[in-house]
């Protein structure tokens, strides 16, 4: 697995990948990888000759008082573990090699960025589709995977390739949970033993309105908005930052079930703040 770190030896390894025919495949990370960034790079595998995976904690995505510099991060690590899944090669830039001191230019998704995570983060978007829309144009992928626990962010950046005629694939892949559901996140790390306890309520409260929805036959988001909000505060160390319930394309919320539901929450569990979703 090659190691790269600038734009410009990407740019070469993965223009030597194209005059050879092959199909490029990419994964964009943040790094401290879990079984989610591994499957998307197994599913990468399958679905492209190359498979290259950045590295890159973005500042622009964080907010000032946000865990930009507490991240977790294991570099070693992760260069292990993708080379074990068969990437050729991690473009790990550093800050000034992605934002040269003049940057200036920033990509905004309007109105799917403006409620669920984009309403309690604002700007995290503005640097998400940033980042992405950069790193297509320096690895210029056939296809890019990305997870479907983030689904907010999947949307946005569909619809950024869409509205920019990015000439890349964007694929969404399902969501990887630990054995009692609690969906796999770099931010778990943050966890003390009590606090993964009650990480448990995000996946109870999706399941809790699977339920409300497929078995009770319950048609009001607010009654299922309100039973989840009850099943989360009966878990301590828990504050909610929302719950939303509507449609997964335009990402508008619905007062009455509609099929397909998208349901979304992001809780805080202490200070860490986790998301999860489920598609009903
Ligand atoms: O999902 C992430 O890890 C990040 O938001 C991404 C897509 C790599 C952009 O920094």
């Amino acid at each position: 697995m090659k190691t790269v770190t600038t734009k410009e030896g990407v740019r070469h390894l993965v223009g030597e990948w194209k005059k050879a025919s092959l199909t490029v495949g990419f994964v964009p990370t943040m790094g401290y990888f879990h079984q989610g960034h591994l499957s998307l790079m197994d599913e990468c595998r399958k679905l492209a000759d190359r498979v290259i995976v950045s590295l890159f904690v973005n500042p622009s995505q964080f907010g000032p008082n946000e865990d930009l510099a507490s991240y977790p991060r294991d570099i070693e690590r992760d260069l292990r573990l993708a080379g074990e899944h068969g990437v050729d090669a991690i473009f790990m830039p550093d800050e000034g090699e992605m934002y040269p001191r003049n940057h200036r230019t920033w990509v905004i998704v309007e109105d799917l960025t403006e409620r669920l995570c984009g309403g309690s983060r604002p700007g995290h978007f503005r640097g998400v589709a940033t980042v992405v829309a950069k790193l297509f144009n320096i690895v210029q992928p056939d296809v890019a995977l990305f997870g479907q626990k983030d689904f907010q962010q999947l949307q946005v950046i569909r619809q950024m390739a869409k509205d920019l005629d990015m000439p890349v694939k964007i694929v969404g892949c399902p969501i990887v949970r630990e054995k009692d559901g609690l969906a796999m996140s770099s931010r778990n790390a943050y966890l003390s033993e009590e606090e993964r306890r009650s990480a448990l309520c995000l996946y109870r409260a999706l399941t809790l309105a699977r339920r409300l929805v497929l078995e009770k036959g319950v048609t009001s988001c607010l009654d299922i908005q309100k039973a989840m909000r009850e099943e989360i505060e009966s878990f301590p160390f828990t504050k909610i930052d929302y719950i939303f319930t509507g449609d997964p394309e335009s990402l508008q919320p619905l007062e009455r079930v509609r099929s397909p539901l998208l349901v979304a929450l992001a809780v805080f569990v202490g200070t860490t703040r986790l998301i999860d979703n489920m598609l009903i």
